[in-house]
């Protein structure tokens, strides 16, 4: 009988989880895991909190506490919410543990060797007052293109143009309000997605009929679209440190920057999925399990994998982590 991993997708650690997001992915992996386990499969259901990001940070300093601490105190909250709820998951993680910082390095220094990495460097806002990067979102100002003046600086959510912080006329922080801001190089990483659109459409094309039509039609017109390569790390404190000194040469015998990327990490849309790996390996830390047999060789060739989530989070797990 096959064995069935189940995930649902990783609640982002700030905000108070409502009945949407239960209903969204949690309550129906909660039930599909209880049916499994009742047909008699060997089952196991992860979960966990997605940790990392701006809005954690400031999520924090609003709450006057550390990263570390406000985390974990959300966390224990969430947990208890979810038990309160009596969802059956077998591991309620953390993106933030060990086993994903080992894991999400792990990976990205094999991406980095295989040539799927490649460092650029980008324009990033930087503001003074804040004493931080800002990303896109975080830069205010007025639209070039219909003047409204609260335009945040990825869009502009009056006219819906796609814009880029720099085309904002008198831009601000959103953090502090402060106009003084400006923009500075930052090394970063991209990961090299282009490079793998042909197997991903024909591993996406497999699954015609065993994904959901919404899933593969998301996902093929990402690729339609032509995969771009995605900048994998960020300029914040809190997150998976890059740690690039322990990297090799890639393929053209080149090797990372390593001053240049000290103080990065990865860009949580890189970690968060990365750790439905990681909260497994928490799960088989504390229970003496393998955690291997669920995820990779041909222990877990009898391994079906079935992940719950909104329809938002569709082009992160259908292009991003299978990339
Ligand atoms: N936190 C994200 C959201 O609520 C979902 C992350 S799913 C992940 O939209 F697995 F990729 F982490
Ligand atoms: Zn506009």
């Amino acid at each position: 009988m096959t064995r069935i991993l189940i995930t649902s997708a990783l609640p982002y650690i700030n905000g108070i989880k409502h009945l949407g997001t239960l209903a969204g992915s949690m309550l129906p992996a909660d039930v599909f895991a209880r049916f499994k386990r009742a047909q008699g499969h060997e089952t196991l259901y992860i979960c966990a909190t997605d940790e990392h990001g701006t809005p954690t940070e400031l999520a924090a300093a609003e709450a006057g506490l550390d990263p570390a601490t406000f985390c974990r105190q959300q966390h224990d909250l969430q947990a208890d919410l979810g038990a309160r709820f009596g969802l059956s998951w077998d591991h309620f993680g953390r993106s933030s543990s060990p086993q994903n910082h080992e894991v999400t390095q792990t990976l990205a220094r094999q991406l980095w060797e295989g040539g799927f990495i490649e460092e650029k460097v980008t324009q990033q806002v930087y503001s003074n007052a804040d004493g931080r990067f800002l990303p896109d979102r975080y830069v205010i100002g007025t639209c070039p293109h219909c003047g409204y003046a609260a335009a945040r600086g990825d869009q502009c959510e009056n006219c819906t143009r796609v814009l880029d912080p720099a085309d904002l006329l008198s831009p601000r922080s959103a953090v502090s309000g402060s106009e003084d801001i400006e923009i500075r190089p930052s090394k970063h990483l991209f990961l090299r997605q282009s490079l793998f659109a042909e197997r991903l459409r024909a591993w996406i094309e497999d699954k015609k009929g065993s994904w959901p039509l919404l899933v593969t039609s998301i996902a093929l017109k990402w690729l339609d679209e032509g995969l771009q390569d995605r900048g994998i790390t960020r300029d914040l404190e809190w997150g998976v440190p890059v740690n690039a000194a322990d990297w090799g040469a890639n393929p053209d015998g080149l090797r990372p920057d390593v001053e240049g990327l000290k103080g990065k990490v990865f860009y949580v849309w890189f970690d968060a999925p990365i750790e439905y790996i990681g909260a497994t390996r928490e799960w088989a830390d504390a229970t003496g399990a393998d955690w291997e047999r669920w995820w990779r060789g041909e222990a877990a060739a009898d391994v079906t994998y079935v992940q719950f989530m909104g329809k938002d989070n569709v082009p992160f797990h259908t292009v991003g982590f299978p990339c």
